[in-house]
């Protein structure tokens, strides 16, 4: 199905040719959006721009258009004749009747209007990404969440996506770890919480190489004789992955994400001999005081050389992650390669699509960054005692706070429902505070803010949708009979009518610039325009050809805020 401004921008297309003077073929014929909707739901600034490069009044070069677009009669059936505005803004605003004619086939549409994107893309998501033997924690979900959300409309819109869990399961930490699980690990501990044990070997360990040089010498040489297939230390990293992995895998599942694959850091640890030989003979990376190192030409990069391989030949983060492209690259066909990791690492993607480049890999390294998750303090969100906040934690914490909101709001939801729907509505929660936030502002995480029933929230959108759940459920009828074309005559039943139109523009906006916070916007706004048109409109009451019609609205509504959340990875219960 064709987008309502792809539709005005065909029109555009047809028309610009016929103006006295014809702007040249490749002048992009482009509408958007309106900014300001009381002049129209469309804009074209397309007589300015001519207007400037042909020295003319751009008023007047907006009416000229303005006529040449009202003869078009395909348009007509779309638009009511455009205006002018403003400094010469050729605006354009939906017929009704065609409102009425496209709320049917969205809901005939399994995709909702969605267009398919061309050309389709093979892409690989790295995402989440933690360092294992640690738990993970605040820190890890906004990569986790975005890196989620971004795979779902991918897929939506009809990309292959190839989603991969760059696991760090192959570190500095391990020395450490190995020496801590030989000296310091408490059997029963570990049986009854396994990465709390972990984190406690860890971090004595830790803290003696502070204080005693000789423990730091014997973590590395720990590390060392990991790195050399030593049979005992191998064993331990082993179940320190198993470990830590079960315990990520349980966090996964209550967000209800999953993974194409997980390949750690440790799956390359065989190919980067060859990597670094490669660099070598390449001329790209060379010896430098004992280490491989790789120079740049780049001005940004020219003094930033990258350590392949350090002096004691330990391989590093950057030399793992070129045989990690390598693989996506030649090995899954990938095309596009979207990372989903914090902006501390902005120089470290910057070398790497350098070296990419050099190894003619022109497949480009998308880095994705997002801001800071704060305290209600801002400062960057910790416990009380100064620690980074658990998610396991976090999200307790979350379904706690929601069945509490819950037992008040909904004393006689079934109480074998109330769990269920104190999980959806808790993650929920925590989801869409995250995802409707522009992803480069640092957001306060704010329980009471996330968990309210009013304002840009999940819990007021879910509500939005169970509402009409319970139209449904009270009308008797699950799936109206849809008319032909909707009678549209309230102004609330047109501007419903209209947002739920621009589904098939929200969708698609989110991958322009990774901007899950333009869909998270948009079911606001389609939320708000349900509950304005609820409160003008009876559904049930109402008769005839107007109840059908409402009734249609609804269920389209209730289609596109599910499918919607869905896109987040948020849930929608049927009662709440
Ligand atoms: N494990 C890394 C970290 O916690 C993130 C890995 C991101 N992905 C990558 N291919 N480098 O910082």
């Amino acid at each position: 199905m064709t987008t309502i401004p792809d539709l005005l921008s065909a029109a555009l297309a047809r028309a610009l040719p016929q103006l006295s003077q014809p702007p040249p073929a490749d002048f992009p014929a482009q509408v958007q959006a309106a900014a300001d909707t009381r002049f129209g739901d469309y804009q074209t600034n397309a007589a300015m721009l001519l207007a400037k490069t042909a020295r003319t009044n751009p008023r007047a070069l907006a009416e000229e258009l303005t006529a040449k677009l009202a003869e078009d009669d395909e348009l007509g059936e779309i638009s009511l004749p455009p205006t002018v505005a403003g400094p010469g803004f050729v605006n354009f605003t939906v017929r009704p009747e065609f409102l009425a004619a496209r709320v049917p086939e969205l809901l005939a549409d399994d995709r909702l209007g969605v267009p398919v994107a061309a050309p389709k893309h093979k892409v690989v998501i790295d995402f989440s990404s933690p360092n294992i033997a640690k738990p993970m924690h605040v820190g890890h979900l906004r990569s986790t969440l975005l890196g989620d959300c971004l795979g779902r409309v991918a897929r939506f819109v009809g990309h292959e996506v190839i989603s991969d869990n760059h696991l760090g399961d192959w570190g500095t930490q391990f020395g450490k770890v190995i020496r801590g699980w030989k000296l310091h690990r408490d059997p029963a501990a570990l049986a009854a919480d396994p990465l709390a044990e972990l984190v406690r070997i860890y971090q004595l360990a830790d803290a003696e190489t502070k204080t005693n040089p000789a423990a730091a010498d014997d973590c590395r040489a720990e590390l060392a004789k990991l790195q050399a297939g030593d049979e005992e230390n191998v064993g331990i990293w082993k179940e320190c992955v198993r470990l830590s992995r079960e315990e990520l895998d349980r966090i996964y599942a209550r967000l209800g994400i999953t993974f194409d694959h997980t390949l750690g850091e440790s799956f390359y640890n065989d190919r980067l001999a060859s990597v670094t030989e490669r660099l070598v003979a390449q001329g790209i990376a060379r010896e430098s005081e004992g280490a491989i190192v790789a120079f740049f030409d780049e001005p940004k990069l020219a003094d930033r050389p990258s350590i392949i391989r350090k002096r004691d030949g330990a391989y590093n983060y950057t030399t793992t992650d070129v045989a990690t492209f390598e693989l996506r690259v030649h090995e899954w066909g990938a095309d596009a390669m979207w990372c989903v990791v914090g902006a501390p690492q902005a120089l470290h993607f910057e070398q790497l699509n350098a070296l990419a480049r050099r190894l003619g890999i022109t497949v480009p390294i998308t880095h994705i960054q997002f801001g800071s998750i704060l305290g209600a303090d801002g400062r960057i969100m910790r416990t009380r005692e100064g620690e980074s906040v658990a998610l396991r934690d976090l999200l307790d914490e979350a379904e706690e706070r929601a069945a509490a909101v819950i037992a008040e709001r909904s004393p006689d939801l079934p109480p074998d429902e109330r769990a269920s729907v104190a999980r959806i509505i808790g993650l929920g929660a925590v989801k869409y505070a995250d995802l409707s936030q522009h992803r480069l502002t640092d957001y306060k995480f704010l329980w009471e803010k996330m968990l309210s029933f009013q304002g840009n929230t999940a819990p007021y959108l879910q509500n939005a949708y169970v509402r009409i759940r319970s139209i449904f459920r009270r009308s008797g009828e699950e799936a109206p009979a849809a008319p032909p074309a909707l009678t549209l005559s309230a102004p609330e039943e047109i501007a419903l009518a209209r947002r739920l139109a621009q589904f098939a523009e929200a969708v698609p906006a989110v991958l322009d610039d990774f901007r899950p916070n333009l869909l998270a916007n948009y079911l606001f706004e389609l939320a708000n325009a349900f509950h304005a048109f609820y409160e003008a409109c009876p559904v049930l009451k109402a008769e005839g050809t107007a109840r059908a019609s409402r009734l249609l609205l609804c269920e389209t509504t209730a289609r596109v805020l599910k499918t919607g959340l869905g896109l987040l990875g948020i849930e929608a219960p049927e009662r709440m």
